[in-house]
Order: structure tokens, then C-alpha cells, then sequence
């Protein structure tokens, strides 16, 4: 697939598997959230644009680089909320855009809550984060409001996605690369990734 990247370093896989696991309490669940989030967010900018500075060392000077772009961080409320410190400690200097988005139970659409994004772009590039790609239209959405917003570099980042999610966001988004820890089978009747790791925004709040 395309644009579409599948983490394949063996912490990810290990941490993948323990949040996988039913028996893993909100406090650990959260902490492997965090940490996946990193490494994968580590993969997604290693295209990141730099220029050329120099720095002073103790005993001399010598070429650097510093970061040219202005990186937004986008979690999706809920469950994206508990991708951002792992991510914000890596770029400190990232801007934390939210972006409220609940899917309606019965037709699965995303419905919007809350957005202060102001009028004008103020980050060049936005990585969306969500643990959960399952329908994709979450993840659409959210590409459509900073599309709308101004941005044009835009990426997602997440943990786990169905074959639909990623074919729906590809669709209607093919410029946006897709980053995630692993891609799974389907979705069942309810819009849940299988065999997933259930509700990630209950996990992680306690809220099941
Ligand atoms: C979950 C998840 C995504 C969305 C994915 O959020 O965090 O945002 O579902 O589903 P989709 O790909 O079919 O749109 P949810 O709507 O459950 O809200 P929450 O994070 O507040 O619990
Ligand atoms: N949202 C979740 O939290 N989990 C899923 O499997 C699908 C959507």
C-alpha cells in the first residue's frame, strides 16, 4: 500500500501486543499509548525540512541545522489526547491544535464538537493524531478542517487501522501518509477494528 506505513521495529510490535491485551489497567494502557506514539512519531518526521546554522561548542564552531518547518500537533478528542506528550516531548516547540470529533453511534459519521483553530494557518506542517483508523472518517474530517485551515503537509499518525480506514482516508486524501503501529483484518458490525484493542477512549480514560 501506498503512503501507508506500518511500524516494523520490535518495540513497537512487543508494545503493540500488551495493549492488545484485555488485562492491561488504564494507567499501563496509557503509558504504552505514550510510548508507541513516540516511537511512530520518531518514523513520521524523518523528512522533516532543516537549514543550515552553526553552533559553538566549549572549543569551537561548527555547521548545525535547525528545524525550518513549523510542526502542528493535531490529537482527535478523545482518545488522540493521550498520544500528544509522548509526541510534544520529542518537537517541544510544536503548537497543540484539538480537533473534537465523536463518531454517531448508529451511522458511524463523524460528528464535530470543537474547533479553535484560528482563522489563519499557524504551523506548516500537521501531524493528526489518533490511536484508532477504523472507518476513516474521523480521520477524513479532520484532513478536510486543516486542508480548509490552510495546511498542506499533513500527516497521520496512529496506532491501529482496518483495511476500510485506510482505503477511505486513501481515497479521499491519497497526499497524506498514513503512519501506524499495525494494520488489522476488519471492522465488525459496530465499527470496531478486529481483533483491535476495543475502545480506545474508554481504555485510556477508564470511561468502559
Ligand atoms: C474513536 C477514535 C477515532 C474514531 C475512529 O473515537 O478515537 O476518533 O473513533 O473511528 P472512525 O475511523 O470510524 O471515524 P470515538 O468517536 O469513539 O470518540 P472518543 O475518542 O471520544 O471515545
Ligand atoms: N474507536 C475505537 O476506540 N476502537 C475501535 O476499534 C474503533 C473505533
Amino acid at each position: 500500500m501506498q503512503n501507508v506505513l506500518s511500524s516494523q521495529h520490535p518495540l513497537v510490535a512487543h508494545k503493540l501486543t500488551l495493549l492488545r491485551d484485555k488485562n492491561t489497567e488504564p494507567k499501563k494502557f496509557r503509558e504504552l499509548i505514550r510510548e508507541i506514539s513516540t516511537l511512530l512519531a520518531y518514523e513520521a518526521t524523518n523528512d522533516l525540512v532543516l537549514h543550515q546554522t552553526s553552533v559553538t561548542t566549549p572549543l569551537a564552531t561548527t555547521d548545525g541545522n535547525e528545524l525550518s518547518e513549523k510542526i502542528g500537533l493535531v490529537p482527535i478528542l478523545r482518545a488522540g489526547l493521550g498520544m500528544v506528550e509522548g509526541v510534544w516531548n520529542l518537537m517541544p516547540s510544536a503548537e497543540v491544535w484539538h480537533i473534537g470529533l465523536y463518531r454517531d453511534e448508529k451511522s458511524l459519521k463523524p460528528v464535530e464538537y470543537y474547533n479553535k483553530l484560528p482563522v489563519d494557518p499557524t504551523v506548516s506542517v500537521c501531524l493528526i493524531l489518533d490511536p484508532m483508523l477504523a472507518t476513516g472518517g474521523s480521520a477524513v474530517a479532520t484532513v478536510d478542517i486543516l486542508k480548509r485551515w490552510g495546511v498542506r503537509k499533513i500527516k497521520f499518525v496512529g496506532i491501529l487501522a482496518s483495511p476500510q480506514g485506510i482505503e477511505n482516508l486513501q481515497n479521499h486524501h491519497p497526499d497524506v501518509p498514513i503512519h501506524l503501529a499495525g494494520i488489522d483484518q476488519a471492522l465488525n458490525q459496530n465499527g470496531y477494528i478486529l481483533p483491535g484493542l476495543g475502545d480506545a477512549g474508554d481504555r485510556q480514560f477508564g470511561t468502559a
